[in-house]
């Protein structure tokens, strides 16, 4: 794993960042939530203009910085074992962000075919008001991949496990491919997480995560977070300001909040989830179970070697039956909330009806209390 830091991750996860608050000794970081900062002279405020964007600019205004926000952001990279990072408004604000970051007007680049639908959307909406052409690929064949690139391809865009239907896509493939075409990786790590994944280690160039999922971990958040190398994080930052797409610091401050118990949670995710996986395999109302910790086929090695400390939380699988029979299931679920988003403590499904499966995030209660709900509930379906 990698670490630019002294300490191991689970440490990391807690420590990094943190610090004594400097100006009351508070031992917790505070939650800076202030617009603007004063300055004690006039001068002084006309120097922060002069020096702004310099890393020793003093604190100015919160679109561009906030103490806050500053040790998110400080651990995020630590934790992603990259330069530097990027707290953001939201994971789609770090999706556009990437892509603002690797094309402009008249380039080109790869997207994944499957892949989160609201992310589809801005490919497939945005990117072309922009002036950028997007070719959807199915990145599991890489053949697919290099075929579609273009002599004005900038950029591959990959899910690390995709959304919603969990296929797991080779990074050291897809790396040597945009390697050998001077193409930058962009990876979405939101389903694993630093904890389960550093993709950095797999020559990600930019990695993001929605900070709303399993960094936030509680539900109570909206954020992203973009990693990369000091220099494309301050190009981010400028385009950042100007598009008006900062978290706020209560957010930056419930998600690093959420981000001490990040390895805690994963653990328990991916041990509650393989329970889930493996007794739906075996029941016989069930059609096909997809999860990246029992791998159908031949994708065994390449899954052992990318997520080694387990595979997460993110499930799918389908019922036997009329398609009806999604919904009656989603209904008689008397523990696991029907809700959209993902990474969550608590255990959540939605039947989507489009994809004909349904999605879980399994949660961190206790793996028993999942099992006997989902069991109850599959044994209310005639198939
Ligand atoms: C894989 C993936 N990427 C990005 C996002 C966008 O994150 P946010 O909802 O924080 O904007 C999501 C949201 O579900 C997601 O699942």
């Amino acid at each position: 794993m990698k670490n630019n830091s002294k300490w191991n991750f689970d440490t990391n996860a807690i420590r990094a960042g943190e610090h004594r608050d400097p100006a009351t000794g508070a031992h917790n970081t505070p939650i800076y939530q202030t617009a603007t900062f004063s300055f004690e002279t006039s001068e002084e405020l006309t120097d922060a203009f002069v020096n702004f964007g310099n890393p020793d600019c003093p604190n100015l205004y919160t679109r561009e910085g906030n103490p806050t926000i500053d040790v998110l952001q400080e651990k995020m990279a630590i934790l992603q074992g990259t330069e530097s990072s990027l707290a953001m408004a939201s994971g789609m604000a770090t999706v556009a962000a990437s892509i603002r970051l690797c094309a402009k007007a008249g380039d080109h680049v790869i997207v994944t075919d499957k892949i989160f639908v609201v992310s589809r959307s801005f490919f497939l909406d945005e990117c072309p008001a922009m002036g950028i052409e997007v070719s959807f690929v199915d990145m599991l064949d890489l053949d697919k991949v290099r075929d579609a690139i273009q002599p004005n391809t900038k950029a591959l865009f990959a899910e690390t496990i995709t959304n919603p239907q969990m296929c797991v896509v080779d990074l050291t493939g897809l790396k040597k491919i945009a390697s050998d075409n001077h193409l930058s990786f962009i990876v979405d790590n939101t389903y694993l997480g630093p904890y389960l994944l550093q993709p950095i280690e797999f020559g990600a160039d930019l990695i993001l995560d929605s900070a709303t999922k399993y960094l936030s971990g509680h539900g109570d958040a909206v954020g992203g977070v973009l990693c990369g190398s000091q220099k494309l994080m301050s190009e981010a930052r400028a385009t950042m300001s100007s598009f008006g797409q900062c978290i706020s610091p209560f957010n930056a401050w419930l998600i690093l909040r959420g981000i001490r118990t990040l390895p805690l949670r994963m653990r328990q995710h991916s041990k509650n989830a393989l329970a889930l996986a493996k007794m739906l395999k075996n029941h016989d109302k069930v059609d096909w179970v997809r999860y990246a910790g029992t791998p159908e086929s031949n994708q065994t090695e390449l899954i052992e070697k990318q997520f080694p400390q387990g595979c997460g939380g993110m499930l799918s699988f389908n019922i036997k039956g009329e398609p009806g029979n999604l919904h009656r299931f989603m209904n008689a679920l008397e523990m696991v909330d029907i809700a959209t988003s993902l990474g969550d403590v608590y255990t959540l499904a939605a039947a989507r009806v489009d994809y004909g499966l349904i999605r879980v995030s399994v949660g961190c209660e206790d793996e028993k209390d999942i099992l006997a709900d989902f069991s109850q509930a599959l044994e209310t379906i005639e198939v």
